[in-house]
């Protein structure tokens, strides 16, 4: 692998434990102004310290994020399409390779949706960005997007993942199910999960640990912490579990110690 794009990606993932705490707060690029990035500036502040890189769109990075932090930027690149349509597939590349240079993206992050009515157009945008992005060393992080007519399962992740992975994506982003060894053993590329919904803080902490002991390189987790009432130990604990081998339990203990 070129040096410029192992050296961005051993930003992300880091290199000793083969492990990330990505931060997803990317959610207004078609759902708008998300309870809890109403102000995203304000809410990411506190958490950049303990995550290993942070993905949002161009936008809210030049509009509120410091220039001089150190967390890597996997910036999404894909977008077209609102809430108020039924059909989310129709997403195109929203920025130029030009662009995601200019902002020093470690990574460019896209949405693939496998088994859509756009299932053709947005498999050729990755594939067209990863060559871009080989071109300039800047990996790609192919996001698989389920509408609403798929079944979450290993059989339909596992297929999504693996179909971005060999069209090029340098790590891939899923969600986590049942049988998920399966989904991580077929796909050759690092996986992390997203968080999905808020749920409880105890059943996040334990679909964390789950998938990272299912084999996933990490999470890259937006709602389950922005949305709690306690980010910044959540975001901790859900750390301490991916970067430090914690098990859900121990996690739960040091937010419980912390909630107040
Ligand atoms: C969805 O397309 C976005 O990429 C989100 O960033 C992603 O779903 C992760 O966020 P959450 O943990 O809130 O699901």
């Amino acid at each position: 692998m070129d040096w410029g794009m192992q050296n961005r990606l051993n930003g992300i993932i880091t290199p000793n434990t083969n492990r990330c705490v990505m931060l997803a707060v990317d959610h207004g690029y078609f759902q708008g102004p998300t309870t809890g990035l109403e102000r995203p500036a304000e809410t990411v502040a506190p958490l950049l310290d303990h995550a290993d890189a942070l993905m949002l769109t161009r936008g809210v990075l030049r509009n509120g994020i410091d220039p001089g932090v150190r967390v890597p930027i996997v910036l999404r690149v894909s977008g077209g399409t609102s809430v108020l349509q039924d059909d989310l597939s129709n997403e195109d590349l929203t920025v130029s390779i030009e662009d995601a240079i200019r902002l020093n993206a470690a990574a460019m992050a896209i949405s693939v949706f496998v088994g859509s009515s756009h299932e053709k157009e947005t498999l050729s945008n990755l594939a067209r960005l990863c060559d871009e992005g080989q071109e300039y060393g800047i990996p790609v992080l192919a996001v698989t997007a389920v509408g609403k007519e798929m079944v979450r399962d290993a059989r339909y992740l596992g297929l999504a993942c693996r179909i971005a992975a060999e069209l090029g994506a340098q790590i891939v982003k899923t969600y986590y199910c049942d049988g998920f060894e399966k989904v991580v053993n077929g796909c050759p590329v690092p996986v992390v999960i997203a968080g999905g919904k808020k749920i409880e803080e105890r059943e996040a902490l334990k679909l964390a640990y789950n998938a990272v002991s299912d084999g996933a390189t990490g999470v890259d987790m937006g709602r389950n912490i922005f949305q709690s009432k306690w980010p910044v130990p959540m975001i901790q604990a859900v750390r301490s579990i991916v970067q430090d081998g914690r098990t859900d339990a121990e996690a739960w203990d040091l937010l419980q110690s912390q909630m107040g």
